[in-house]
């Protein structure tokens, strides 16, 4: 049932290029640079009436949330707000007419994620949930859901329904912005030939992990590591190191690239790995002076760059490369470098990789 893998994550995150391309079946025209949500419950009226967006998620489908506020703000111009369910009940969460609460959970079933929708649904706000498990708790309860194609996952360790749930993250936002008048169809028939190139780009990465894999064994025996990113960024190096920490049992922590400064360089020492998403965009130059930041401390700099960037060689001790896309769409190749270079590293200090110690594949306890 591995189909010839070592472990289920190894082949989770190559399907990662037929799950992308089945979350996306059906759902864009790229002859009219349109996005078919059909499944979301809302007129066009009640999409341009929103003013707020509340996500609501724990773990992983928290950092995919992460990113899901940038897009939310950044494309269809809509306040996003975005909390961990553990804590959102427990702060008299303040509510609008006019929110939306979406929660992400490929389980359905996290004891956390159902109670904070509990929470806002008794308040009358309309709720969307995106999962993978089709008939599980959180589907009814929400008054939307959108599933994410992924197929079964049984590593512990989430990897495609992360990239999956950003994809519904990425036509939702889409689908908004066209709604509210932020983007023209033209913009949106590119974004969807962008977004159909990815698969195909994740295929090119996956090509090439004989070169993550050699990293990982470089560093798999680091004190501890560190994800620097910017922007998009910032939520993929988060998840870089969760991924790392949950099952190769190393230290890893990830910041925005520009926190470091305010306290967290203190502690990097000669040699300590520090993984820094440089892909070129709009903090790509900030992200050069974090890493001369990082090189200055002796530290050693593990660059996720694109493959034509012939400059950050200069700075990088590794640079590990993905196929130039666009700055918007990175973060769902970003993503699977990182995942091959937590899965070597677990591997080459003989971890139990797809089910990691103390850990459970959906957390049905608050
Ligand atoms: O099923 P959910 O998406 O609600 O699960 C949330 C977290 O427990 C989950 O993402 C966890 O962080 C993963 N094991 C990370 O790989």
């Amino acid at each position: 049932e591995k189909a010839g893998y070592e472990h289920f994550m190894l082949k989770e995150i190559h399907e990662q290029v037929s799950a992308i391309h089945n979350t996306l079946a059906g759902k864009v025209s790229e002859l009219e640079g349109t996005i078919y949500l059909k499944e979301l419950n809302m007129t066009e009226d009640e999409i341009r009436r929103l003013s707020r967006i509340q996500i609501l998620a724990c773990g992983t489908s928290w950092h995919a949330g992460l990113l899901g506020k940038y897009l939310f703000e950044q494309l269809a111009g809509i306040h996003c707000d975005i909390d961990i369910c553990s804590e959102y009940r427990y702060r008299n969460p303040v509510m609008d007419d006019g929110m939306l609460a979406i929660a992400i959970t490929q389980s359905g079933e996290t004891a956390d994620t159902l109670a904070a929708v509990r929470e806002v649904a008794s308040y009358n706000c309309p709720t969307l949930a995106i999962t993978n498990v089709v008939g599980s708790t959180i589907t009814r309860e929400v008054d939307s859901v959108l599933y994410t194609r992924a197929g079964p996952e049984i590593g512990v360790a989430a990897t495609k329904t992360f990239s999956t749930q950003l994809t519904l993250l990425y036509l939702l936002a889409v689908k908004f912005a066209l709604s509210r008048g932020k983007l023209s169809h033209n913009y949106v028939k590119g974004f969807i030939t962008d977004l159909r190139k990815i698969p195909g780009q994740i295929q090119q990465i996956l090509n090439q992990k004989e070169t993550v894999k050699e990293c990982a064994e470089a560093f798999a025996h680091a004190k501890s590591y560190f994800f620097l990113g910017r922007h998009l960024n910032y939520p993929i190096a988060l998840e870089g190191a969760l991924k790392l920490k949950e099952i190769s049992y190393l230290h890893a922590e990830g910041f925005a690239a520009g926190e470091l400064k305010h306290g967290p360089i203190a502690l990097l020492e000669k040699g300590t790995p520090v993984v820094t998403i440089a892909t070129k965009g709009q903090t790509y130059d900030k992200v050069l002076s974090n890493i001369k930041e990082v090189k200055a401390r002796d530290a050693t700099v593990i660059a996720i760059a694109g493959n034509k960037d012939t400059e950050i060689g200069k700075y990088a001790d590794v640079v590990l490369t993905i196929p130039q896309s666009s700055e918007l769409l990175s973060p769902l190749l970003s993503v699977v470098v990182l995942q091959l270079l937590a899965y070597y590293t677990a591997l080459a200090r003989g971890c139990s990789i797809d089910k990691p110690r103390n850990l459970a594949k959906s957390v049905t306890v608050e």
